[in-house]
């Protein structure tokens, strides 16, 4: 009996897979981890930042929210470049999936950032 409600199911079904299949990941599983990493520079408290791809499929262009980002502490503009009120992560390459990058700043309070825009690779 090919009742419309079962074909209808089947086709959610395959859509399913599909869009699984495609990818599973998005700019939610780019995690951004600060800790005080102990140190103080010119007065100011240096953090450390871990951004972690949380899921199998790479990703690139990586950027994050830094409006009115500084630091006393010279930051590694190949991990974390400041362009605006974006910053561009590993000058835009890809971070592989469950892989993260680090680096470290100094300035009081922490800034908070989110992860704001992400190319996501079919894997
Ligand atoms: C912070 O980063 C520095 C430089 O990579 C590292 O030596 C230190 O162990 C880190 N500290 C913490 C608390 O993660």
């Amino acid at each position: 009996m090919a009742s419309p409600v079962k074909a209808f199911v089947a086709v959610l079904l395959i859509l399913g897979l599909v869009t699984e299949g495609l990818c599973a990941c998005s700019l939610n599983d780019i995690n951004i981890g600060t800790v005080r990493s102990g140190r103080t520079i010119q007065g100011k408290a240096e953090w450390n930042v871990t951004v972690i791809n949380n899921c199998k499929c790479s990703q690139s262009k990586i950027k994050l929210t830094c409006k009115g980002f500084q630091s006393v502490e010279a930051v590694d503009e190949n991990i974390f470049l400041k362009q605006g009120d974006n910053c561009l992560l590993i000058k835009g390459d890809s971070l592989p999936g469950f892989r993260s990058v680090s680096f470290s700043y100094a300035w009081d309070p922490p800034f908070i950032m989110f992860p704001s825009d992400s190319v996501v690779k079919t894997c």
